[in-house]
């Protein structure tokens, strides 16, 4: 069958008086009502729960808030998992892959039509993230990766790199899905993402066992729910909210291991490699180990910049989801000539910026996600504090810089001036609403560049902002490593299924690429037949 046109979702813009507002708010009510929701643990199509000891997932704006109970993990559930999951692979690996579309393109139409808003709901209770926020991610993005998955399914299977047929040779490639089971190891800050991580994999025919993010049992409850009813058969994907080690020793042990899909933290990534490594003789296949993480990602502003454009997107890159985007803006570099201008303008958007809790649809942050994070944040702040406060101080706090955890975590957009490029705040990831800024001499830009291309392990999200097209093309080339996200003239957030596929490297994970084929491509393990006849 001829696949429609693929095409982004639509955003909806929720204005004052529009239906879809008005639907948004029923649905926060209604959901509101429902809380705690019990979400079970459900493999082979059966549901677990464990009223005993039940773990609470909290609004991070309002942590008093308990909005869902989940089940701690065992890993006997998650062998029972992995058992059921191969034996739906018998059936799935060779259902027809138009077969496996209609349930994709089932998904994202529920999605789109029937549970937006329930969706949308979740994400701002759960991950307090702004109705906007919302809106790209809960809404449009799982949609998008849904649907652009199937596409490029199609698009793969239409792939025939054998070009030359002797007479008599038949030559094809058959795309097989991998032997074996994918693990999907979910982060809090997308809940598309967490749609996506064993949806892929499935697309392409496989398996999967998906554990989401602690902070995100509820959105991703009803994603999955969702998949359920978009006819996705038991056990092709278990659903394993809960606790990460258990889930990870079961599964990086398990012989069948074909694949882990992650985006989450360096750290755990590197412990993943580790178990992975350790474990090398006792698997069937080499595990393809996809996986996206850190960033510290930077704005270059070229002394020819428009700061028309530099201040909103600086301001959008750096605090839209109270910089908790793994793509978030946390490096500035800024020419000496352009600073004090830019600086004012900055502080001004700073002091406009709204905080609060969700339901407000006129937040633009709302707060970081749990206290972990929160106590993380504060301690980077205070090293600035700690250093502005020295005689002769290498950083200094410009605006922002109060943190408030009484009702929810909230954190102050924060804007820290530093002389020194390798200043804690410059290299280490912060993952909270922090950028912070080193002015160079305009005659000195050479160094800063170098700053931007090796001051970090890291090399996910860039932008450069400048007028002149020779300084455009100059610095594309010279940042060529320092970013799988180049951006020029724009923010280095916001990247869009089937626009700008999504990767880093170095530290940044392994850049294959989400929301394009590359990623699709992955998931599958080409067997090439040759017939003679
Ligand atoms: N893909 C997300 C972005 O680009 C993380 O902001």
């Amino acid at each position: 069958a001829q696949l429609p046109p693929i095409e982004n979702e639509t955003y909806k813009h929720y204005a004052p008086g529009s239906r879809e507002r008005a639907a948004l708010k029923a649905e926060l009510e209604a959901l509101k009502s429902q809380f705690p929701v019990r979400v079970p643990c459900v493999v082979n199509g059966k549901e677990y729960f464990d009223d005993a000891e039940p773990v609470e997932q909290v609004m991070p704006h309002d942590h008093r808030r308990v909005i869902a109970l989940y089940r701690p993990l065992d890993g006997q559930l998650v062998q029972k998992a992995i058992q059921g999951a191969l034996e739906a692979r018998e059936r799935w690996s060779r259902t027809p892959a138009d077969e496996r579309a209609a349930i994709f393109l089932k998904a994202a139409e529920l999605a789109s039509q029937k549970y937006r808003y329930r969706l949308n709901a979740a994400t701002m209770f759960g991950q307090s993230k702004n109705v906007w926020q919302a809106e790209i991610d809960a809404a449009v993005e799982t949609i998008d990766f849904w649907r652009f998955g199937v596409k490029y399914m199609r698009e793969i299977y239409n792939m025939q790199p054998p070009e030359h047929f002797p007479r008599g040779v038949w030559n094809r490639l058959e795309w097989r899905p991998l032997e074996g089971f994918v693990a999907a190891i979910s982060p809090f800050n997308f809940t598309a993402i967490g749609a996506n991580l064993p949806s892929s994999p499935a697309i392409m025919g496989n398996v999967a066992l998906w554990k989401p993010s602690p902070n995100t049992e509820l959105s991703s409850w009803f994603v999955y729910q969702v998949l359920r009813e978009a006819g996705l058969p038991e056990g092709v994907i278990q659903f394993l909210p809960g606790d990460g080690p258990s889930f990870s020793r079961a599964c990086l042990q398990h012989p069948a291991l074909a694949g882990v899909h992650f985006t989450g933290s360096t750290r755990t990534f590197r412990t993943i490699w580790q178990q992975v490594a350790s474990n090398l003789p006792h698997y069937r296949n080499y595990p393809r180990i996809v996986g996206e993480t850190g960033g510290k990602n930077f704005h270059f502003v070229h002394p020819s910049a428009d700061l028309d454009w530099v201040v909103p997107h600086t301001i959008r890159g750096a605090f839209e989801y109270q910089g908790q985007k793994c793509s978030a803006t946390s490096r500035l570099y800024v020419p000496s000539s352009l600073w004090p201008t830019l600086r004012d303008r900055l502080v001004r958007e700073m002091q406009q910026i709204k905080q609060g809790p969700v339901e407000d649809f006129s937040i633009f942050m709302s707060a970081v996600i749990n206290r972990q994070a929160f106590e993380r944040i504060r301690n980077y702040i205070e090293q600035a504090r700690t250093a502005s406060q020295q005689m002769n101080p290498v950083a200094k706090i410009i605006h922002g810089g109060s943190c408030d955890d009484r009702v929810g975590y909230f954190i102050q957009p924060t804007l820290i001036e530093t002389r020194d490029p390798d200043f804690v705040t410059m290299r280490e990831e912060i993952f909270g609403p922090v950028l912070t800024v080193y002015v160079y001499r305009d005659t000195e830009m050479e160094s800063a560049l170098d700053h931007a291309l090796y001051g970090t392990d890291y090399a996910l999200t860039g932008a450069i902002f400048a007028r002149e097209r020779s300084a455009v093309m100059a610095l594309t080339d010279r940042l060529r490593d320092a970013a799988g996200n180049f951006y020029i003239n724009d923010k280095c957030t916001g990247s869009i299924v089937g626009q700008q596929p999504f990767g880093g490297a170095r530290q940044s994970g392994t850049n294959d690429k989400s929301g394009s084929v590359l990623n699709l491509l992955r998931w599958t393990s080409a067997r090439a037949i040759k017939e003679s006849f």
